[in-house]
């Protein structure tokens, strides 16, 4: 995930953005690919990275979302099969983070539930990283890709004290591609 967001602060700011962002977030900088290392840190590298941008906040939602252009050309075979970002998500479980940890075996990832509603579909995320704002964000930028616009409510969500997320994600099509 570092090495992701390094990628992508590079490709928004450039080199020397990255090198500030750790240094204003006291970092080594010298990450593993993923997995072992403090959510805290991810924190707050993003803080250092939305203060760069000039936003006080919404560090994990630009993230996910700038992250799946960067996986979408990495791991094509993931988005090649489907035509929308429903049938997308629904691989999630059973393809996507399935093999990303045959893949990654330290990888740490989240197993969601998933309801069809009119529209679109709604997931339920349970994870003790308490990621929801990084799954939002991924699903943003899913929605990017597919060409759709996504409006996604949050009914429930750790971070307000429930038990779990509930995602309820319903799309349109882009008004432009
Ligand atoms: C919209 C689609 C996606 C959503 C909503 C999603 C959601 C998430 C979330 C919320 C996490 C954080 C871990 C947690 O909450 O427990 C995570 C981890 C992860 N995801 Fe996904 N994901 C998506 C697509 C993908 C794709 C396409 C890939 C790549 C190939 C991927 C690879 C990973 C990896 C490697 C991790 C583990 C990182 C670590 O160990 O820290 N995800 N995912």
């Amino acid at each position: 995930m570092f090495n992701l967001l390094e990628s992508l602060v590079v490709a928004d700011h450039g080199e020397t953005a990255w090198d500030a962002v750790l240094e204003t977030a006291n970092a080594s900088g010298a990450y593993t690919s993923l997995g072992n290392y403090p959510d805290a840190e991810l924190a707050q590298l993003l803080e250092a990275v939305m203060a760069l941008r000039g936003e006080a906040s919404g560090g994990y939602r630009w993230f996910g979302r700038g992250s799946i252009p960067f996986l979408a050309r990495r791991y094509p075979v993931f988005f090649t099969p489907h035509t929308t970002t429903t049938q997308f998500l629904l691989t999630l479980n059973d393809i996507i983070h399935t093999e990303v940890r045959k893949i990654y075996p330290g990888a740490d990832v989240p197993v969601f539930d998933f309801e069809l509603v009119p529209g679109g579909v709604a997931l339920g995320y349970h994870s003790q990283r308490r990621l929801c704002q990084l799954g939002s964000g991924l699903i943003e930028g899913a929605a990017d890709h597919f060409h759709e616009r996504v409006t996604i409510e949050q009914p429930e969500c750790m971070l307000r004290g429930d038990v779990k997320c509930l995602l309820v994600c319903t799309f349109d099509i882009a008004a432009t591609k």
